[in-house]
């Protein structure tokens, strides 16, 4: 029995996390007549895609031709062959009613001189199937994520959807049939517990940037559902493909949008050089981020860094009409004054390749269902639980997330999600009863013991000593050698958590809590994401092994699952790539050797 009281809510559907894809999927089910709840641990348009730049992509066909199937081949390439067929054809099928939608909603695009939704070009996108240089990323200058989360937390509000803010999720409440029936979160203004019931939960909790030292994500970026889904026994899926964006601004690690390239911005070396040209003779500056972010490091590494300690590059925009900086770009322009001193008018940008994004997480279908697979069922649906935006890996974005198909994936997918629930949940529907507590009790436990720790490791050290290890060890190339060694600092840390020390008790925005709390679930991701990129003897997309260096799609074309339990003990599994499409409408796209 637990000595905290816990305050009980029922709602047809919970969503946790407030970002772009959690606010799509409370706006659209609630619209759709569900009771609709919205749990985020920051006010909701402080989510991380208020900090999303460049845009968003669509075939719409505003700047020249284009056809959604150009976008799915560029995915397909763009993923290195992992992505899911099935899915990425949904996602570019799908991405232009979901942007007329946005657009209806008040989406506060920039437009063409004949008032259409202005496009720029991104990295890894084409025409006709590699041949040409789609404009497809719609943007709102360079603030497009800024603009989405407003507006889809008016509509939320519109559709009296319910929010709980500052609410800090702890753990899935799951049945002992492995059904999710609801979540516990803890209120960080008044300290009390509350257990959600619902028909579905949706995490929306966004990927885990923060594990590594230096990334362009938010604090609040741990990642918290996909470590809350390990403690329920579930895997997560391709945890050892972590894309570093070519140009964060160095020594800060602020981004600088791939829009800047879109809009004629190019990379140099110490020599002046466009290497670019050398390594992706036809896509250049804007071939995929996995390919720029390795031709950067390797540039660094032969000794054609910029800067006194030869360990960065530079990026030029000060060939650009400054009416396109003040129009396209003015927020990176701000970005770059503030972190590098540098006036983008006049002086290239000091950039280095940083963390980014996650494209692994929580296995699901592209109706946006969490997938537990047995040896018997590989798509086997977790009764209850969804999982949508960075923190699900769908998977659309495979081994490498092509730029502006992340805000697209939030979107196309919170509208998914909300169309699915509105399928499966009958509004007013009454509970199951919560036959047995456990589930509920050891997350209460686990919560006070975090609170109550009393060791001698310090929640900063330790956190210090895990992204030293990721940084170091889970980089943009790696080798068995460095991987076993980061899996080895990594356990050791992971073991460490027992002796943590929480300074405050209180239970009112305790914010050393809820730091040993991220902490926790950071040291999950990272066992998963270490111990699973040891065991991928080969390189695809954003996992670059320099001891194996080519795809090898005989042995490696699946999905690693991976397990981790308390003890840090990992399992791991694997299960196929959809190769088929859903429809008849396009074909699959066979692997081949991925060039730019
Ligand atoms: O470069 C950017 O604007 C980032 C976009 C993205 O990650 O999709």
């Amino acid at each position: 029995m637990s000595s905290y009281e816990i305050i009980n809510h029922e709602y047809d559907v919970v969503v946790v996390g407030g970002g772009g894809a959690g606010l799509r999927a409370t706006m659209g089910m609630a619209e759709k007549g569900l009771k609709a709840a919205c749990l985020s641990k920051v006010f909701p348009t402080r989510s991380h895609t208020v900090a999303a730049q460049g845009g968003i992509s669509a075939a719409l066909g505003n700047m020249g031709e284009d056809d959604w199937r150009f976008h799915m081949y560029d995915t397909i390439k763009g993923s290195d062959w992992l992505g899911d067929q099935d899915a990425i054809e949904y996602m570019c099928r799908e991405a232009i009613p979901a942007i007329i939608e946005l657009e209806h909603f008040g989406v506060p695009f920039s437009r063409t001189p004949d008032g259409k939704i202005y496009q720029r070009a991104f990295g890894g996108m084409t025409t006709h199937y590699g041949k040409g240089t789609a404009q497809r990323t719609c943007a709102a200058a360079d603030r497009t994520g800024h603009a989405i989360l407003h507006t889809l937390y008016s509509q939320a509000l519109k559709y009296k959807a319910e929010f709980f803010i500052e609410y800090f999720a702890l753990d899935l409440l799951m049945s002992d049939e492995g059904e999710c029936l609801g979540v516990l979160a803890w209120n960080l203004n008044d300290g009390t517990l509350h257990r959600f019931r619902a028909h579905q939960t949706v995490l929306a909790t966004g990927g885990y940037g923060r594990a590594y030292f230096s990334c362009t994500s938010a604090h609040t970026c741990t990642g918290d559902g996909n470590a809350m889904v390990l403690r329920a026994g579930l895997p997560l899926q391709d945890m050892e493909f972590v894309q570093f964006h070519p140009t964060g601004i160095y020594g800060a690690g602020c981004l600088i949008t791939e829009g800047s390239r879109g809009e004629g911005g190019y990379l140099t070396n110490s020599e002046g050089e466009r290497f670019m040209t050398r390594y992706a003779p036809s896509a250049k500056d804007l071939a995929s981020r996995d390919v720029v972010s390795r031709s950067m490091t390797i540039e660094i590494r032969e000794g054609r860094g910029v800067g006194k300690h030869k360990d960065h590059i530079h990026l030029h925009l000060e060939h650009l009409d400054p009416d396109i900086i003040n129009s396209r770009l003015p927020g990176i322009a701000e970005t770059a004054k503030i972190f590098a001193g540098v006036d983008v008018t006049k002086e290239p940008i000091p950039v280095l390749p940083t963390v980014h994004y996650n494209m692994g997480g929580i296995p699901t279908n592209w109706r946006t269902e969490v997938v537990s697979p047995t040896d018997s069922d590989p798509h086997r649906i977790v009764p209850g639980l969804m999982a949508i935006g960075e923190a699900a890996c769908v998977s659309v974005h495979g081994a490498n997330r092509l730029g502006s198909n992340s805000l697209l994936d939030l979107v196309v997918f919170g509208r998914a999600a909300a169309i699915r629930a509105a399928e499966t949940v009958t509004p007013g529907a009454k509970h199951k009863a919560l036959k047995n507590t456990a589930c509920e009790d050891a997350a209460v436990a686990r919560f006070d013991k975090i609170r109550n720790a009393s060791g001698g490791t310090s929640v900063a050290n330790l956190r210090n000593d895990m992204q030293r290890t990721m940084q170091a060890d889970a980089a943009v190339f790696r080798t068995g050698k460095t991987l076993e060694e980061g899996c080895q600092k990594i356990s050791k840390s992971y073991t460490q958590r027992s002796d943590i020390r929480i300074n405050d008790r209180s239970l009112i925005f305790n914010t050393d809590l809820v730091e040993a709390l991220e902490l926790d679930n950071l040291l999950a991701q990272s066992v998963a994401t270490l111990y699973s990129a040891v065991n991928r003897t080969e390189s695809r997309g954003a996992h670059a092994r320099e001891d194996f260096t080519e795809r090898d799609d005989d042995n490696w074309m699946k999905h690693t699952l991976i397990y981790v339990d308390d003890a840090g003990k990992t399992k791991i599994d694997y299960r196929p790539v959809i190769l088929t499409t859903l429809t008849d409408e396009v074909e699959a796209t066979p692997p081949k050797k991925r060039v730019y």
